[in-house]
């Protein structure tokens, strides 16, 4: 029944979030029977003793978190060799990209982003009224210089890469991220989410360079995508105009607890990356022995061409008919890929089996898998 009165109230309100209407609206929550790899979580428990830091957290329940993040940005400069006032602590990174555009863009502004990226900066830029100008990555994933430091980016608000990259997976050099930064009149965001995957990181930039902000989460090395604990670090002046805008107890106790906790517990994860390192390694060979196309990835997930024939949602709705999720990218040129993150050995064994038996039956000429 069409309500006449809400219909008023709502076309007399500002028509911002009316561009996304259009936007597909999510499937159903998968339910646990499916193995999840679409998502790029890491699928480990937590360290004991992190546990318990959240169960004794709870105890505290009646009270509202620390003002200002403190604790929880003092443990991390601490561990990242920083000063608090170069860290800033955000509800999963997720919040903290949300203020960069909320503080630095003006309608009509724009960003330019290397594409393909983490396609969530699309929507803020959207709801900003800010343009994203794609800077597609150069063949072989290094940085195309030329473009960001002299074409139209030079006008851009902020340059924003994630390293390594999502959905590719690829790693560009420090050295070469520090030139850019070098060079470059801009603010640099570098999305390092996936960086304890990778060969090295960039925290090291931050002193010598006052336009490198730098993104953490605790979502992906972490095991802790749902507890939501991220850090963006950079220069005070820029940490001090996100904290201006944020948001009051923008996270929790148990995020206070579990991110203090992790941040001295951080060698106890290094078994875990290196499982997902290893993992990847064996499932992507595994890949490519089917045909598919694998880019060496950084990260905790492949970014895999399906071989020829199907494309990339076709083997979407394939797995998904075998309770497997996989995630796939409308951009043009990705129609052909598959992004699968690294999960437990068990999970990957039943993945790499469910492509097999698809493998086959597309071998066999059946229409459907
Ligand atoms: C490149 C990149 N940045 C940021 C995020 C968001 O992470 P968080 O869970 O910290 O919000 C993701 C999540 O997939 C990501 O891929």
């Amino acid at each position: 029944m069409p309500d006449a009165k809400l219909q008023s109230v709502l076309s007399s309100l500002s028509q911002v979030a009316r561009q996304f209407d259009a936007l597909p609206s999510k499937s159903t929550a998968p339910d646990d029977s499916y193995i999840k790899l679409n998502k790029n979580e890491n699928p480990f428990s937590l360290p004991t003793v992190v546990m318990r830091s959240a169960i004794s957290a709870l105890e505290r329940q009646y009270l509202y978190p620390e003002d200002d993040n403190l604790s929880l940005r003092d443990a991390a400069a601490n561990a990242y060799g920083l000063s608090r006032d170069q860290v800033i602590a955000g509800n999963g990174s997720s919040e903290l990209l949300g203020l960069i555009y909320r503080a630095f863009l003006a309608p009509n502004d724009s960003v330019a982003m290397m594409s393909p990226g983490f396609s969530f900066n699309r929507k803020l830029a959207m709801l900003q009224g800010a343009r994203i100008l794609d800077i597609g990555w150069s063949e072989t994933y290094s940085l195309p210089m030329e473009r960001l430091l002299r074409g139209p980016a030079k006008d851009a608000k902020f340059i924003l890469l994630a390293n390594p990259n999502n959905p590719t997976g690829t790693f560009v050099p420090v050295a070469d991220i520090e030139c850019l930064v070098t060079q470059s009149d801009r603010l640099i965001v570098l999305d390092e989410a996936y960086v304890d995957f990778a060969p090295d990181n960039a925290l090291r930039l931050i002193e010598r360079h006052s336009n490198l902000f730098i993104l953490r989460t605790f979502s992906k090395s972490y095991a802790a995508a749902g507890i939501r604990v991220g850090f963006g670090l950079g220069h005070p002046e820029v940490i001090g105009r996100l904290r201006n805008i944020q948001n009051v107890f923008n996270m929790n106790v148990i995020g206070h607890a579990i991110g203090i906790s992790i941040l001295s517990q951080c060698a106890a994860y290094e078994e875990n990356h290196r499982y997902i390192k290893h993992e990847r390694q064996r499932v992507s060979v595994a890949l490519s022995q089917l045909g598919f196309s694998v880019i060496p990835s950084h990260a905790n997930f492949l970014l895999a061409r399906v071989p020829l024939g199907r494309n990339g949602s076709w083997w979407l709705t394939c797995l998904e008919s075998r309770k497997i999720l996989v995630a796939v990218f409308p951009e043009k040129g990705l129609e052909n890929c598959i992004r699968v993150s690294i999960g437990t050995r068990s999970q990957m064994d039943a993945f790499v089996a469910a492509v097999r038996e698809i493998s086959r039956s597309v071998m066999h000429e059946h229409v459907g898998c």
